[in-house]
């Protein structure tokens, strides 16, 4: 596998060549997206919620991020890591984002940054892109200010709507974003902003014409329940297989067949392997 580049990104586009980017928060999830065909991984503030516990993306801090941006670094050399900026880290000014964006950068080696919003958050994305850092950009849906949208709902619903998203997502272009996540709107409203646009739109929820597809791990491998949205598909279903593993181990170790003598050393051994 051989790591994609960011100049590739509108040649695949041009090329109908779809791109798959799934998150990853940590070494051992980064090792297994590394060895499979997916070529983006996205350190998403997602963090928050399906590994830290979080009940939103906002409290998410820039150092829990740089933390877990590091191990998916190291554990995936093949594949392009790009990281949400969490909120607060970028709405103050534009010298603050640089800031904050060159620590994520600096301190983690990911190699790009994603930051949700349209027109208005242009002028930062623009900043960042022309501080050198590259930037995805981020509308429809955007966790961070969901409050904002009156909570987690579909977007770009009316005509209306559709129209300032298609201009939201024309302003990032211009600004000099890469790419372009859209999550939660109308599958024909990404289709029509898709085809205006040339950098790759990634979507999550907004149906099959964006030029890639983004989920979060957890929850296309059932390891997280607290919520699933309608868009998200199980490709596997890990949480009750864990927790099958857990209970045996559990019992064995109460009726004592574990650790049998396959697991235990006697007076002679001397190789001290591990078994895993
Ligand atoms: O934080 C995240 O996981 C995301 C994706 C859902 C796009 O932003
Ligand atoms: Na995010």
């Amino acid at each position: 596998k051989k790591k994609i580049t960011l100049p590739q990104f509108k040649v695949r586009k041009e090329q109908g060549k779809k791109f798959r980017m799934v998150t990853a928060y940590d070494y051992p999830f980064a090792q297994l997206v590394d060895e499979s065909e997916v070529e983006v991984i996205l350190v998403g503030d997602s963090l928050g919620m399906v590994v830290l516990g979080y009940d939103s993306t906002v409290p998410v801090t820039l150092e829990e991020m740089i933390h877990h941006c590091r191990p998916v670094v190291k554990g995936a050399p093949h594949t392009l890591v790009v990281a949400d900026m969490p909120f607060g880290t970028y709405n103050i000014s534009k010298e603050d984002a640089i800031r904050n964006a060159n620590r994520m950068l600096k301190e983690s080696g990911i190699e790009a940054v994603k930051l949700e919003g349209g027109k208005k958050v242009a002028p930062i994305v623009e900043a960042i892109v022309d501080a050198g850092i590259p930037v995805m950009g981020h509308i429809g849906l955007t966790p961070q200010t969901a409050a904002q949208l009156g909570g987690f709902k579909v977007q770009g619903k009316t005509e209306e709507a559709a129209q300032q998203l298609l201009e939201d997502a024309l302003a990032l272009e211009k600004a000099g974003a890469f790419s372009l996540v859209i999550e939660c709107v109308p599958a024909d409203v990404a289709r029509r902003i898709t085809e205006a646009l040339s950098i790759p739109t990634i979507g999550i929820g907004a149906g099959p014409y964006c030029d890639g597809q983004v989920l979060v791990i957890q929850d296309m491998l059932g390891m997280f329940d607290r919520f699933t949205p309608k868009f998200v598909k199980k490709y596997a279903n890990i949480g009750p297989t864990i927790k099958e593993a857990l209970n045996t181990y559990a019992q064995e170790v109460s009726d004592g067949t574990f650790p049998g003598p396959e697991y235990s050393f006697g007076m002679d051994s001397n190789e001290l392997k591990r078994l895993y």
